[in-house]
């Protein structure tokens, strides 16, 4: 399988300039990882990459939660559980990374583009979205 770089494009701008920051962020780390695999960047720590991702991603959703419950977006519930479920998806990764029989990391990253690029794409991009379309440029403390 190719395994590309994700491309920062302004298909994945959500028009949240700070949301996007984030997410620019988030893509890097997954970058990193992309480096270790291709390149063979043995200096690189593949679980101290997915460590920051995981810690980076903790308080991104934290923030992104508030801020969809602060503009009561009506598909907040259903938003909280993709993060829940990718959260736990990628703490069990982590931790079979120390067992015997790790999965490989590209798997890893396989996972974590498909999803980032359809999260941000779809499930983010339509906050934003309700938000712009019921109120406009009010601004909620988070975002
Ligand atoms: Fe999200």
């Amino acid at each position: 399988m190719k395994l590309d770089k994700i491309n920062w494009t302004n298909d994945l701008s959500i028009g949240n300039i700070n949301i996007d920051n984030e997410h620019k962020e988030l893509i890097e780390i997954c970058n990193e990882m992309i480096d270790f695999i291709k390149l063979n960047r043995k200096e690189l720590e593949f679980d101290k990459i997915l460590s920051k991702l995981i810690n980076y991603t903790w308080k991104h959703f934290r923030k992104e939660e508030t801020y969809m419950l602060a503009m009561g977006y009506p598909k907040s519930t259903e938003h909280i559980q993709y993060h829940k479920d990718y959260n736990q998806k990628v703490a069990t990764y982590y931790d079979e990374l120390f067992r015997s029989n790790p999965p490989e990391p590209i798997e890893i990253v396989k996972f974590l583009k498909n999803w980032w690029t359809n999260h941000i794409l779809h499930s983010d991009a339509d906050f934003e979205n309700h938000k712009k379309a019921t109120q406009g440029t009010t601004t909620y403390s988070g975002f």
